[in-house]
């Protein structure tokens, strides 16, 4: 099994950690993981000056990609946008000679304050999750990257201890299960959330 086991780099921006109910016990169930390094852009970034030599190498010595953050206008904080404007560079992620990432994975875990029924066409937000992460999916693409379906706790605003703590336990399982190699492509690709492939 041991020698099986990816890599797994999660890269967490959340701009208020101190504030967070849901990340927060999201990334700490995850952290002390083996073969598992936990980024905290906003804590190693606070002025945006982003080493961009350091998070390439990272990227690179590592198999599957974890961009965790709360779902902010319909995308990420800004801090993880900076990080994929400058990390992912011409010649390094895309372009001709851009192959330094090609096959590895990637995946969004993100929360959001809307509920389920909200990201959907005739709901309140008018578009699915899917939808809106296309910008993400299609940025993974042309890095010659895998998509992976994402991993989603919805209404984050009303959510109980007892939801955040099954949600941090559910996180925790799936990302041991990507390490780990537990579930097939197959298995993995058919599902809306990666979530559901604990059902
Ligand atoms: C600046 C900002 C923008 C937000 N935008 C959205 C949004 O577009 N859709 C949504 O469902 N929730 C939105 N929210 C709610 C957050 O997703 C929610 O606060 C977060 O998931 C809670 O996670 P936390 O407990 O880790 O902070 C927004 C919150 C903030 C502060």
């Amino acid at each position: 099994m041991a020698e099986n086991r990816k890599k797994i780099l999660i890269i967490f921006a959340h701009p208020t950690p101190h504030k967070s109910r849901l990340n927060t016990a999201l990334v700490n169930a995850v952290s002390d993981i083996e073969d598992v390094t936990v980024r905290k852009l906003y804590d190693l970034y606070p002025d945006f000056y982003i080493d961009v030599e350091k998070e390439q190498e990272l990227i690179v010595s590592h198999d599957i990609i974890v961009w965790q953050h709360p779902f902010y206008w319909y995308s990420a904080p800004s801090l993880l946008k900076e990080w994929i404007d400058l990390v992912l560079e011409h010649g390094f992620a895309y372009g001709q000679e851009g192959v330094a990432l090609r096959g590895k994975k990637v995946l969004t875990s993100t929360t959001t304050g809307g509920r389920q029924e909200a990201y959907h066409e005739e709901g309140r937000n008018h578009f699915t999750m899917r939808q809106l992460l296309a910008p993400f999916e299609q940025t993974v693409h042309l890095c010659k990257m895998e998509y992976l379906p994402p991993f989603i706790i919805h209404g984050s605003l009303l959510i109980d201890k007892e939801h955040i703590r099954q949600s941090a336990e559910d996180y925790r399982k799936i990302i041991i299960s990507l390490r780990d190699d537990i579930f097939s492509e197959k298995e993995i690709m058919e599902k809306k959330y990666i979530n559901h492939l604990l059902d």
